[in-house]
C-alpha cells in the first residue's frame, strides 16, 4: 500500500482552493495535502470553532495559509460571502471542492419530510449553491478554474437505508457531467471522486453506530480487504485539481478497492466457496455436458 504524498513539491503553488466541510474528516485530509503542495486554503462549514482549531493545526503542520469561514452551504448568501472573503484575502480563487455532506442510516419510511430534505439540502442544494456562485464569478472574470465534487459509489447504484444521500449524490453526479460539457468552453473543468469506505468520525458515528462497526465491517466488502487511507484520497484529489489533470473533464473517479463491483457481480459471493470444493463442482458441471 502506498500511503505517501504523490505529487511533486509546489504542484499547487499559487492556487487558492476552497474546501467545504474542510474542518473535519476527509475535507481536512485533502486540505492539508493541498497546503503541503503550496496552495492557499479556505475551509468552511457551520462550526467556526472547529474550523479555527483545524486551521491552526494545518498552518502549524504545513506552514501554509488557511482562511476559516463559517458557511452553511444551504444558504446562498453565506456562500457568496465565502467567495467575497476569499477574494479579499487571496485576490483570486482557482478551485472549489464540494465536500460538505450530511447523512445517517434509517429505514426511509421512518424519515420525516424534513429529515429527507435536510440531507438533500446539504448535499445537493449545497453543492449547487457553491458551484453556481463560484462558476458565475469565474465566467464573469474569464478565469479558468476547476470544480471537484465528492460523491459516493452508491450515487451509481443507489443504496437502501441511505436513500436521501443516494438521491442527493446522484444529483451531484448529474451536475458534474452536465457542467463539464456546458462550462468546458469557459475553461472550467468539473470532475468528481466516488470514494468507498474511508473511516472518519463523522461518517462512522452516523452510518455504523454502536456495534454495527464490527458487525458490518467494510473491510469484508472490499476485494482488497482493507478500507481507504486518507492520503490515498488526498493524492487523487490533488491530482484532479492540479494542472496535471488539465484534460480530465466530466470524469467520476472511483476509489474504493473494488467494493461496488464486488457487490454488483451476481456470482461474486462465491468467493466464500473453499478451494477444495471447486474440484467437486468442476466434476459436476463437466458431467452436465450434453444434458
Ligand atoms: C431519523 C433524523 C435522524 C436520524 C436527524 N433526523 N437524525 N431522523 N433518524 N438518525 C431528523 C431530525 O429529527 C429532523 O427532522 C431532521 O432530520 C433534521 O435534523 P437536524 O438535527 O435539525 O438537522 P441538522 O442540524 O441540519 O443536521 C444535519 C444532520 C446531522 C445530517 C442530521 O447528522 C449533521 O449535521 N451531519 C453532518 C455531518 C455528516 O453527516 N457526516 C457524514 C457524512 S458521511 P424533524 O422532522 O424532526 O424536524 C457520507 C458518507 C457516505 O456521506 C458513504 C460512506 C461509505
Ligand atoms: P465529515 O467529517 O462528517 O464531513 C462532513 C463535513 O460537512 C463536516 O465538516 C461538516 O461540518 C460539513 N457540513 C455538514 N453540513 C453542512 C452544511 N449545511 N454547511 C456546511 N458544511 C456542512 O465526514 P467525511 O467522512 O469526512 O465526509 C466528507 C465527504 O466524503 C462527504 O461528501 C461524504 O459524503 C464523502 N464520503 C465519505 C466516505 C467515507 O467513507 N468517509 C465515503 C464516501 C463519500 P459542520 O458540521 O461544521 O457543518
Amino acid at each position: 500500500m502506498y500511503n505517501e504524498p504523490m505529487l511533486r513539491d509546489d504542484a499547487l503553488k499559487g492556487k487558492t482552493i476552497v474546501v467545504t466541510g474542510g474542518g473535519t474528516g476527509l475535507g481536512k485530509a485533502m486540505g492539508t495535502y493541498f497546503l503541503k503542495l503550496g496552495a492557499n486554503l479556505v475551509i468552511t462549514s457551520r462550526k467556526l470553532d472547529v474550523l479555527r482549531q483545524t486551521a491552526v493545526e494545518m498552518e502549524t503542520e504545513t506552514g501554509g495559509k488557511v482562511l476559516a469561514l463559517a458557511c452553511d452551504v444551504r444558504e446562498y448568501e453565506q456562500v457568496e460571502h465565502v467567495l467575497a472573503e476569499t477574494l479579499k484575502t487571496f485576490g483570486k480563487v482557482d478551485a472549489l471542492l464540494n465536500n460538505a455532506a450530511g447523512n445517517f442510516i434509517s429505514p426511509t419510511e421512518r424519515l420525516s419530510a424534513n429529515a429527507f430534505s435536510s440531507i438533500i439540502d446539504i448535499v445537493l442544494k449545497g453543492s449547487v449553491n457553491c458551484t453556481l456562485a463560484f462558476g458565475k464569478h469565474w465566467i464573469k472574470e474569464k478565469q479558468s478554474a476547476t470544480v471537484l465534487n465528492i460523491v459516493t459509489t452508491y450515487a451509481f447504484t443507489g443504496s437502501a437505508y441511505v436513500v436521501p444521500s443516494a438521491c442527493a449524490k446522484g444529483g451531484v453526479l448529474a451536475m458534474t457531467r452536465s457542467l463539464a460539457v456546458e462550462w468546458g468552453k469557459y475553461g472550467i473543468r468539473t470532475n468528481a471522486i466516488a470514494p468507498g469506505p474511508f473511516p472518519t468520525k463523522g461518517a462512522w458515528e452516523r452510518l455504523l453506530p454502536g456495534d454495527l462497526a464490527e458487525k458490518f465491517d467494510f473491510k469484508n466488502r472490499v476485494p482488497l480487504k482493507r478500507v481507504g487511507e486518507h492520503q490515498e484520497l488526498a493524492n487523487l484529489a490533488a491530482f484532479l485539481i492540479s494542472d496535471f489533470a488539465g484534460y480530465i473533464n466530466g470524469e467520476i473517479i472511483t476509489i474504493d478497492g473494488g467494493e461496488w463491483l464486488q457487490g454488483a457481480g451476481q456470482f461474486n459471493g462465491m468467493e466464500a466457496i473453499p478451494d477444495e470444493m471447486w474440484d467437486t463442482f468442476a466434476q459436476m458441471t463437466r458431467s452436465a455436458k450434453g444434458s
